[in-house]
């Protein structure tokens, strides 16, 4: 009785589960793909696409066009679930960043393939294996800065071929490209322009010469960061992670790690550990050096070079080792013949840093002013203010300060201030902003650089 009971129980779900999951099926047509279009991708639609020219031919099978415009398609739809005749395959526009050897084998009718806009940065021949009917192809907007050569061998229908990307660099790589379009009669769109290097940016990469597409300038890297950027200030025994990420310009590209100039080792027993360098699509190289227990020693610059054939490139940053004991050099206020320095509260083994000009009534912005024109003043290991460097400024006296007020205004306003015009006018009074020292002293403006055209000599 009992097991005959439950298998009675047991009936209406065994006969809910499929009328639920029909249900669903009924409610979300758009899951299973358009009718037509057995793509089981959300975002992509299928549609019918009419010949261009409309002369009376043979109707071949249905052509027809699928475009997966999602934004999060992370690589392109199996093949073998395109309808038979896709003759357009639009995937712009979304997060594609492998594209697999043979990614588009079978589609044997198509004629035009946007890649534009994707994080494509590996291409190789193997890519646009069996396109034979491939017209058109856009591949811009990807993060390839270079293709190697023979990359569209497998296309021998290929007319236009749009490749523009913010890193694309016309130079001796890309030499290749030239001739062989030439020769296979294949336009390169004009919308595909240079970013690098610098002499090149913005031209289009079809009206350049061969000649054109060197290596012989200065090495110009797309991409080269290193982490920390900015100064850092670390304690004795702490760990510090060091990160550099750089263009990859082919298997000759290394990264290099200097200390105070001189080159660093991996050195586990130091607590200096050198990972080895990372290759990222096809496209940067990074490289991580990590200070696990960082010493007084490490004090100083760190630098990242990367070098290929054609030369080296640098990023430095300066670290500061205190010790756990650190303290502080206390405020301090300094009134000298160059003017009147506000030292702040400063830590120990830090160089601070203040602007020359301090003048309450510019209103010019000044500070972070070019490394020039700063005074500077060390706070000692032992938290003692040094003396300070005050070379770089000028000598301060009223007459000095009011040249350099005029110089700002006249800079920041464009016309003369209305004291030199007054002056030159012979009116008797400057016009409100003057100081009556300047008057007294009896100068003559027109012998100094405030009249003159150019900009004064000390800014
Ligand atoms: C697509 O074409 C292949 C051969 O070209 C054929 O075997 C297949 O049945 C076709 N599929 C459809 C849905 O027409
Ligand atoms: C390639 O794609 C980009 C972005 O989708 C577009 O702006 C450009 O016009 C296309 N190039 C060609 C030749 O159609
Ligand atoms: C041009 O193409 C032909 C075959 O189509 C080939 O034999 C020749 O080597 C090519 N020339 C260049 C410069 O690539
Ligand atoms: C680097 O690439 C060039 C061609 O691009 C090749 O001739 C050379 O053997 C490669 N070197 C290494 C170490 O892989
Ligand atoms: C690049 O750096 C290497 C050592 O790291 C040096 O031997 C070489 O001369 C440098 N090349 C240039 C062009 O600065």
């Amino acid at each position: 009785m009992g097991a005959g009971e439950r298998r009675m129980r047991g009936a209406p779900a065994r006969l809910l589960l499929p009328l639920l999951l029909w249900l669903l099926l009924l409610l979300a047509p758009e899951a299973r793909g358009s009718p037509g279009c057995p793509l089981p991708i959300r975002s992509c639609k299928c549609s019918g696409e009419r010949p261009k020219g409309l002369s009376g031919g043979v109707p071949g099978p249905a052509r027809r066009r699928v475009v997966c415009g999602g934004g999060d398609l992370p690589e392109p739809p199996e093949p073998g679930l395109l309808p038979n005749g896709t003759v357009t395959l639009d995937l712009r526009n979304n997060i594609i960043s492998t594209v697999q050897p043979g990614a588009f084998l079978g589609l044997g009718e198509l004629k035009r393939l946007d890649l534009s806009n994707n994080r494509i940065g590996c291409l190789t021949s193997e890519t646009f294996r069996g396109l034979p009917r491939l017209l058109r192809l856009n591949i811009s907007g990807n993060i390839f800065s270079s293709l190697q050569p023979g990359v569209f061998d497998e296309l021998p229908a290929l007319k236009v071929v749009d490749l523009g990307t913010e890193f694309l660099t016309c130079d001796c790589r890309l030499r290749w490209l030239l001739p062989w379009a030439q020769n296979r009669s294949l336009q390169l769109s004009e919308r595909t322009l240079c970013a690098y290097p610098s002499a090149l940016h913005a031209q289009a990469l079809g009206s350049l010469q061969e000649a054109q597409l060197c290596c012989e300038g200065a090495l110009e890297l797309h991409t080269h960061h290193l982490i920390p950027s900015l100064r850092q200030v670390v304690f004795q025994g702490d760990r510090l992670p060091f990160q550099c990420s750089a263009s990859y310009l082919g298997n000759d590209t290394r990264i290099r790690w200097y200390h105070n100039r001189a080159p660093v080792e991996g050195d586990e027993q130091a607590g200096i550990l050198l990972a080895e360098s990372l290759i990222h699509d096809c496209t940067f190289i990074t490289s991580e050096l990590t200070l696990s227990h960082i010493g007084v020693w490490a004090s100083g610059e760190w630098e990242c070079t990367v070098s290929t054939a054609q030369g080296n490139a640098s990023k430095k940053v300066e670290i500061v080792v205190l010790e756990t004991s650190a303290s502080y050099c206390p405020a301090e206020r300094v009134a000298n013949n160059r003017g009147d320095f506000r030292w702040p509260r400063t830590l120990a083994g830090i160089t601070a840093y203040q602007s020359c000009l301090q003048y309450p009534f510019t209103s010019v912005p000044l500070g972070g002013g070019a490394p020039g024109t700063r005074a500077s003043r060390r706070c000692d290991r032992a938290g003692r203010w040094e003396p300070g460097d005050y070379s770089h400024c000028l000598y301060t006296n009223d007459i000095t300060r009011v040249l350099y007020t005029f110089v700002l205004v006249r800079r920041g306003w464009g016309t003369p201030p209305a004291l030199l015009r007054g002056h030159r006018e012979g009116r008797s009074q400057p016009n409100g902003q003057g100081e009556p020292g300047l008057w007294a002293a009896g100068l003559c403006l027109s012998s100094l650089p405030v009249q003159s055209q150019e900009p004064a000599p000390f800014l």
